[in-house]
């Protein structure tokens, strides 16, 4: 990394991946292009890319054409190759290595001046470590989750309450006409802000959430109630990491026990378990990465043009260790310290959950 005039950019994308990435991108490479004039190395598949010769490309104004509607990343992103503990087997054994110093040499051997990591909590704080290892780093924060406190917003999410918002809307024209309670289970690992607005904005009669933990007979009790009322059919969305008061979330089975954890599944149990105590048919749905795929929405595409813009800025001004971050309508930098490790959830009593309970929706509480 050379002195201080920049001549050369790296961006990556890593962690899952989010509708709005390549719009972050685009207008990273446009601002660069417009106001700097530096050169922008993409680095492919996440951090894993720095480990790999072949992984670069040349990010241009012309290259970045058309990618605003585009779903995904055209850089690719990875959950693995995190350099300061990257798994690896060695005689038949997983080890955690740090090959953080690699990670450096690699970035000076591209001849790159500053990184752009455009990622969730996972990602930021590897950006934050390489910062504190002498990397100039910019971060931008993504996530469908909508988890991290830093920011008021991140992109991704709001496309991902549509789709699951769409999803309720369908699910709720079938469960009227067999007059059964549809499950539909979303994303949302620690934070159950895609279960609930999706909720909201699709009338359901019961959210489950990471955040309130939940109670087989509540619900049976709420759908029996709504069921003698004359109301048929009920809809109930979960989030994939709401358990039952005293239990765990489900997880999924894995072949590698040092991976993440994969949670998944809870729709379907919930289904099992409330077919045999009421008398209506239940049907689980699980709707995963679709939530994730597709285009972004505008107001995702407008959020991921702002952020990918000011962190243009920001390496242009030479503020590193920073994330841009929404906040009160304004893209303000803060410090990768202060924005990684901060987990935003639903307030239990907060108002959108007080809204929702004052229009008779259960928690399962
Ligand atoms: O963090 C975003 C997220 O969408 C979580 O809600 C979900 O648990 C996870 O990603 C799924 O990740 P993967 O695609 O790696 O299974």
């Amino acid at each position: 990394m050379s002195g201080s005039r920049i001549e050369r950019v790296a961006i990556l994308t890593g962690g899952g991946d989010c509708p709005g990435l390549n719009a972050v991108i685009r207008a990273f490479v446009k601002t660069a292009d417009r106001f700097f004039g530096w050169e922008i190395v993409g680095i492919l598949d996440g951090f894993e890319g720095l480990f790999r010769s072949d992984a670069t490309v040349s990010l241009t104004s012309e290259s970045v054409r058309g990618l605003l509607p585009q779903g995904g990343t055209i850089l690719g992103t990875s959950n693995r190759g995190d350099p300061f503990r990257q798994r690896q087997v060695v005689d038949g054994e997983v080890r955690v290595l740090d090959r953080s110093r690699e990670a450096v040499e690699r970035l000076e051997t591209l001849g790159t001046d500053a990184l752009v990591v455009v990622g969730g909590d996972g990602s930021l704080t590897t950006g934050l470590e390489l910062h504190q290892l002498g990397v100039p780093v910019v971060g931008v924060p993504k996530t469908i989750d909508n988890d991290i406190s830093a920011t008021d917003l991140t992109f991704g999410f709001d496309t991902a309450v549509r789709t699951a918002t769409d999803a309720i809307d369908k699910l709720q024209s079938t469960a009227a006409s067999h007059h059964r309670v549809m499950i539909l289970e979303v994303m949302g690992r620690h934070a159950g802000w895609i279960a609930l607005e999706a909720g909201l904005a699709g009338g359901v009669e019961v959210i489950l959430i990471p955040e309130i933990p939940f109670r087989l007979v509540r619900i049976v009790e709420h759908l029996r109630e709504r069921h003698k009322s004359g109301r048929n059919f009920s809809l109930i969305v979960v989030a994939e990491g709401a358990c039952p008061m005293g239990g765990a979330p489900i997880v999924q089975g894995q072949r590698d026990p040092h991976a993440p954890v994969r949670l998944g599944g809870v729709g379907p149990w919930l289904a099992a378990q409330l077919g045999e105590l009421i008398d209506h048919e239940v049907r689980a749905t699980v709707l995963g990465h679709l939530q994730r795929g597709g285009s972004p929405s505008p107001s995702d595409r407008v959020l991921a043009t702002r952020l990918g813009s000011a962190a243009a800025w920001l390496v242009g001004h030479g503020d590193f260790g920073k994330m841009v971050a929404l906040r009160r309508r304004q893209i303000v930098p803060i410090t990768l310290a202060e924005a990684v490790h901060r987990r935003k959830t639903v307030a239990p009593f907060g108002e959108d959950v007080m809204t929702a309970r004052c229009l008779g929706i259960s928690f399962g509480d």
